[in-house]
């Protein structure tokens, strides 16, 4: 099985960035750790804080991956062109988030790529990654 994990703009920066929001723990680190866990997974990890760079790697890997956990950052809330792009490939998509969305600004309770998504996990911290990542082994082919 092949699961992508795709990462958009500051999440990077998770670790160091409001950490009382996304906490203190480096994503890459715990990434790195969650995908060992996975032996049996062929992963592939990839950030950018560039959108289009988002949407050539989800067209990339789109029709070959048996899934994909897509954090868009701050994307999620406006990006017409990558809630597009999800509805063009044919990977499953799970929308996924560190915090809270629905639990903060109203701005963050819109999401453009939801309903081109298979579903939605969020809040769960860092925990969200895994959780998305067995959705995927439970729920893809
Ligand atoms: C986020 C939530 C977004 O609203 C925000 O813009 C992010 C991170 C999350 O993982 O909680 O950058 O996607």
């Amino acid at each position: 099985m092949k699961i992508a994990i795709i990462n958009g703009p500051n999440l990077n920066l998770v670790g160091v960035r409001e950490p009382g929001i996304y906490g203190s723990r480096s994503l890459a680190e715990y990434l790195n750790e969650l995908v060992a866990q996975y032996p049996h997974v062929e992963f592939s990890l990839f950030q950018s804080n560039h959108e289009g760079a988002i949407i050539d790697e989800l067209q990339r890997i789109g029709f070959d991956f048996d899934g994909i956990v897509l954090n868009a950052g701050a994307y999620t809330h406006y990006s017409i062109a990558i809630g597009d792009c999800i509805r063009a490939i044919t990977t499953p998509v799970v929308e996924t988030h560190i915090s809270d969305v629905h639990a903060r600004e109203s701005f963050r309770h819109v999401s453009m790529i939801k309903d081109a998504c298979a579903t939605v996990i969020a809040g769960f911290g860092l925990d969200s990654y895994r959780r998305a990542v067995d959705w995927l082994i439970e729920n893809a082919k």
